[in-house]
């Protein structure tokens, strides 16, 4: 409940010209307040606020104002009949009243028990306190003593509500009329000189503006770019990854992975319905490799011996991993041997069960390093500083098994906010029956390894569900307001 008043204390220039509060009850306190302020923008006046208490009276309080507290009329009424009053009668007599009255007066003093009756116990009729004080109340807004006034307040006799006066004064500009002012100063203006005598509006260099839309960088985007960075600065090489689509050939065969293996089911991976098959490679002499080497081994290898689908491997999938692609880059590398660094960092579907760590699909962080008898030792290594530059150091390899790779090696980093190892990815050395199937010779070794780009983003950005990262679910304000990032601050 706020009151209104306008307190015209003094003027600027010419001392106090009226101390008279005006009072504007019909107004709301937002409608005056906008109002000054505006008056005060144009610097024509200059004002403060000044809020009060004021304590109003409950309708239960009006009564008593009007005909006295309940005490003393249950005193008026013992002290009317001569052999007091029947405490029976307390309640014909005064109604709703008469129970606290009846209390008061005891608590006080006032009255005291006589068999069935009420008598008064004091000679003069006592001062009505709970009447006057909130007759003051009511006159004053408020009562000095602050006790009193609590007590007031505790038998609910009072509500609290907040008066807002101002302290209004002359600004500089004072005028009593509003002149126009101008917001833009134009050609036309400047041309004839009228500028000169026209008010313009001052500048509000608090105003923050309207944002102006634009488009903003998805945190996987941001993340990548890092990512991109430091493959760049280690002489890395992208790879070409805009084919979502693969043949089981490239995504699964050429890298060793059996027809029947389960990754290759229906539950795992996307299959295409249309066109349902791809075209043979070109290289007919790699697609016979590959033929051999799973079903009756070559190169050294014994082969997994089935009889291996030609149909299988022209099947069309949604890509399951990136290595696809790697297989694809080091194939073209067989056609002229040599060390080479390859990444990159695109999507990749799998055919799995939603929650808040998987999605259906997700984006892989992929890197291929091939080089002259490298080793196991130099994978190790290579990791190492990779990691170095996210600001992690601490990793841990755990052997593992990939069909296409061996050694494979499962890398785990030390993440010091969460105080334990998280698994951050996969690596290993590319087989002989993949690599050599492809032409490469027995001395260019190839290692590989894999990483997914939404772990580190959602570590890096606090996040505990994918969902709230990728997806229709995705809050656009976060899109919109989420940091830069650097990888030299711990990332995982
Ligand atoms: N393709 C693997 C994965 O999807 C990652 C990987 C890439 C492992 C290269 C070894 C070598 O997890």
């Amino acid at each position: 409940m706020a009151d209104l008043q306008l307190v015209v204390l003094k003027t600027v220039n010419d001392g106090p010209i009226d101390d008279t509060a005006i009072k504007f009850p019909d107004i709301e306190t937002n409608t005056m307040q906008g109002t000054l302020s505006s008056l005060a923008a144009r610097s024509m006046i200059v004002f403060k606020p000044i809020e009060l208490e004021v304590w109003t009276l409950t309708p239960e309080a009006e009564e008593i104002v009007e005909k006295g507290s309940h005490e003393i009329r249950l005193l008026d009424e013992v002290i009317k009949n001569l052999d007091g009053l029947k405490i029976a009668d307390v309640g014909k007599v005064l109604g709703s009243a008469g129970k606290l009255g009846q209390q008061r007066a005891f608590k006080n003093g006032w009255v005291k028990k006589e068999g069935d009756r009420l008598v008064a116990n004091v000679s003069d009729k006592p001062v009505d306190e709970t009447a006057a004080d909130l007759k003051a109340v009511k006159e004053t807004g408020t009562l000095s003593n602050a006790l009193e006034l609590n007590e007031l307040r505790k038998r609910k006799l009072l509500i609290k509500g907040k008066k807002v006066s101002y302290k209004v004064e002359k600004g500089p500009e004072f005028a009593l009329e509003i002149k126009k002012l101008e917001t833009d100063l134009t050609p036309e203006m400047v041309a004839s000189g009228s500028w000169k005598t026209q008010t313009f509006k001052p500048y509000n260099f608090e105003a923050e503006g309207a944002l102006t839309p634009s488009g903003a960088l998805h945190p996987l985007n941001k993340v990548r770019e890092e990512f991109r960075q430091i493959f760049f600065a280690m002489g890395f090489t992208e790879m070409p990854t805009n084919q979502y689509v693969e043949s089981g050939f490239w995504n699964f065969d050429t890298l060793f992975v059996p027809q029947q293996h389960p990754a290759r089911d229906l539950q795992d991976t996307f299959y295409i319905k249309d066109p349902i098959e791809a075209d043979e490679p070109e290289d007919k002499t790699y697609w016979e490799n590959i033929h051999k080497v799973h079903e009756t081994g070559a190169f050294g290898s014994i082969g997994y011996r089935y009889p291996w689908s030609a149909k299988e491997s022209r099947r069309l999938v949604l890509r399951t991993h990136t290595t696809a692609v790697s297989s694809r880059m080091l194939h073209q590398l067989a056609a002229d041997p040599k060390p080479a660094r390859f990444f990159s960092i695109d999507r990749v579907f799998r055919n799995e069960a939603v929650d808040a760590t998987h999605l259906a699909e997700f984006h892989q962080i992929e890197g291929v390093i091939a080089g002259d008898d490298i080793t196991l030792g130099d994978l190790i290594g290579f990791m190492d500083r990779f990691f170095k530059r996210m600001g992690v150091d601490k990793l841990r390899f755990k052997p593992a098994y990939n069909p296409y790779t061996e050694p494979s090696m499962e890398i785990f980093a030390w993440h010091a906010g969460l105080n334990k190892w998280i698994e951050i990815g996969n690596s290993g050395m590319f087989r002989p029956e993949m690599l050599e199937s492809m032409g490469l010779p027995k001395t260019l070794r190839v290692h590989g390894f894999g990483l997914s780009l939404e772990r580190p983003t959602m570590i890096k950005y606090g996040l505990s569900n994918i969902r709230d990262l990728l997806g229709h679910k995705v809050n656009l304000e976060f899109i919109e307001s989420n940091p830069a990032v650097r990888l030299d601050e711990t990332l995982v």
